[in-house]
């Protein structure tokens, strides 16, 4: 949550700074500032997203080569102009943009009141820089060693970049907690909560690791940790793809999300599955296959969307091969003292790979000794540094805040993990491994049959599009598809949305069913496909409106439900890679149609940094 950008060079910063506040936006949205120096160390900021900075910069005098931005996700204090990042110093002689909390805010502030000091905000944000400049003055130490001292003080997770107008050639930036990253160009430094930002510009990138301070001053990088200890600069190279990052064409980030799933279900599974020669390699198990093998259980932690692939997981793991799976998440995880014996084996799934209680159960697990597997997409990000062993998604930049093609890539990574396990430990037969690998490889085609009905999933939106609530129905593997068509459609169109799994609807929902209830079922050819008809009509006998995610050719289902949209037969542990395809684009549509904002739905952001 909250972007951080900075910029020191030959460039303007303020246009640098504002367009890499736009590729942040994803990380939360509710105000946003800038500093510069140009004449005084001056803040811009304002309620709302980056355009509305952007109209109010016009026509200023913005010459500077030196800056930082700040896009907020509100965590203490509401948002407004006065809470809105950068926030000065008691004598504005220094300012900080932060993502994270400290959690000593309130005491701090209390002992700097004492001293005199007064605020303009309700942050722990102006609290620190405010402490940090107590400790400058008091020590009359250089400004990176304040900062440093600072932060052996503060308790709680913070990304940070800190300026001084005395100092117009210097960053410093630290983190723990929250992600940063360092960009290197010739005669320029680039600092970001992620790479988006810097890549148009270098691909050359420090990923600071908790702990770390970077002093950018007069060209120069360096580096130490809070003990004082100095550390020489990683230097990696990211690979990314600037036209990732931009919308192709597409309306939203989303849409063009959805359809670039065959693309990213594909680049998945590129290298690591070759149904002609029978392979399924992912290396970053290699080393630690033995301990799944040999699991006595595996416990799944994740949030939001990945909960839901951890949801379908369970299935994965306890039937091909046969390994007890609990699915949790990770905030209640975290919280309830979990038991964890030897055997025991911990799969975290997150598309950022920064999700604050994601991080918080691995260091639980972690610390009563499980070994931790990573499932995430965002290369180089915390959980991934965090984790034993681990593979990528590789679905690209995921943008829209709603989760689409990340979910479908995790589906795909946890079903190779689950049948390599399976095939090591003899709980699967060679044919049906082989066949699964068949399958696997058209799921993308298939997928791509899904999109083709773009346009009557559009027209089913424009029926339901003014109703104030939805149930989502599915059976096995298809229920966890129905939790998640149900948050897609409350994320982004604020519908009030349930998903249940179909047999549980007598126990509760039937009472909510009548002529106006849209209900959706997954009613796909599955194992329990006779049960699910019987729900449909339990559906029809109350007046409820069925719409049907159905395979095709099912003569059956179209003759009770009102709508129907068909999707390819597949493998019904693959089918909710396939199933879930209409489902975005359901809620995609009727978000669109009801004037949401939907690559960025009010009160959510991508990356979860806070508890
Ligand atoms: C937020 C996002 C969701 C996401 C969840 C978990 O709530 O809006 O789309 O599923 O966080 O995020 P992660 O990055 O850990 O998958």
């Amino acid at each position: 949550m909250c972007g951080i950008v900075a910029y020191v060079g030959y460039r303007q910063a303020s246009e640098v700074i504002i367009k890499g506040l736009k590729r942040l936006e994803y990380r939360g949205y509710d105000s946003t500032g800038i500093a510069l120096v140009n004449g005084g160390l001056n803040v811009y900021k304002k309620k709302g997203k980056v355009s509305e900075l952007e109209t109010y910069l016009k026509g200023m005098d913005l010459n500077s080569h030196i800056g930082m931005g700040h896009t907020r996700w509100a965590t203490h204090g509401e948002p407004n102009d006065e809470n809105a990042h950068p926030h000065y110093s008691a004598t504005r002689n220094l300012a900080i943009i932060h993502n994270g909390i400290i959690e000593n805010y309130a005491s701090l502030r209390k002992e700097l009141t004492r001293k005199g000091h007064t605020f303009l905000s309700e942050t722990d944000t102006e609290v620190f820089i405010h402490f940090i400049e107590d400790i400058y003055e008091k020590e009359k130490c250089s400004l990176d060693e304040a900062v440093r001292l600072a932060l052996t003080k503060v308790v709680g997770a913070y990304a940070i970049v800190v300026m001084s107008f005395e100092n117009p050639n210097m960053l410093i930036a630290a983190r723990k907690g929250s992600p940063l990253v360092l960009g290197i160009g010739k005669g320029e430094f680039f600092m970001a909560s992620d790479a988006t930002p810097i890549i148009e510009y270098t691909n050359e990138v420090v990923y600071l690791n908790d702990q770390e301070i970077a002093l950018v001053d007069n060209g120069k990088l360096t580096i130490k940790n809070v003990a004082n200890l100095p550390l020489t600069p990683y230097i990696q190279t990211v690979d990314m793809e600037l036209e990732a990052l931009e919308k192709g064409g597409y309306d939203h980030f989303m849409l063009k999300e959805i359809f670039e799933q065959p693309r990213s279900i594909l680049d998945c599974m590129r290298g690591r599955l070759d149904s002609a020669s029978n392979r399924l390699i992912l290396g970053g198990l290699r080393e630690y296959i033995k301990k799944l093998v040999n699991a006595d259980r595996i416990m799944i932690v994740a949030c939001g969307t990945s909960w839901h692939a951890g949801l379908v997981a369970e299935y994965f793991f306890e039937e091909f091969c046969r390994i007890p799976t609990e699915v949790e998440y990770a905030s209640e995880f975290r919280y309830r003292n979990p038991i964890i014996r030897e055997g025991d084996v911990v799969i975290a799934i997150s598309q950022s790979g920064e999700t604050a209680d994601t991080l918080a159960a691995i260091e639980l697990a972690k610390s009563k000794g499980a070994i931790i597997f990573g499932v995430c997409n965002v290369v180089g990000s915390s959980i991934p540094r965090f984790t034993h062993a681990g593979t990528y998604t590789h679905a690209g930049p995921e943008i829209g805040v709603a989760s689409t093609k990340a979910f479908t890539a995790q589906l795909t990574v946890l079903n190779m993990i689950a049948l390599i396990v399976a095939h090591t430990k003899g709980t699967i037969t060679e044919q049906k491994f082989h066949e699964m690998l068949v399958e696997m490889e058209h799921i993308p085609s298939k997928v791509e049959r899904v999109l083709k009905q773009n346009d009557k999933i559009h027209l089913i939106a424009e029926e339901f599009k003014d109703v104030h609530n939805f149930l989502y129905l599915g059976r096995g593997y298809n229920f966890p598809v129905a939790l998640e068509g149900a948050l897609k459609l409350k994320e982004i169109s604020y519908i009030h949305a349930e998903g249940y799994p179909a047999a549980e609807m007598k126990h509760g929902p039937i009472a909510l069913i009548d002529n106006e209830m849209p209900v959706v079922f997954i009613a796909t050819k599955d194992s329990s496909y006779e049960k699910v008809v019987s729900n449909i009509q339990e559906v029809k006998a109350r007046k409820g409106r069925v719409i049907a995610v159905i395979t095709e050719g099912d003569k059956l289902i179209p003759s009770m439900a009102e709508f129907v949209i068909e999707v390819p037969a597949t493998h019904e542990a693959l089918m909710p890679i396939v199933s879930v395809v209409p489902l975005q684009l359901l809620s995609y549509h009727m978000a669109v149609m009801r004037g949401c904002n939907v690559d960025q739905p009010r009160n959510l952001a991508k990356s979860v940094t806070v508890e």
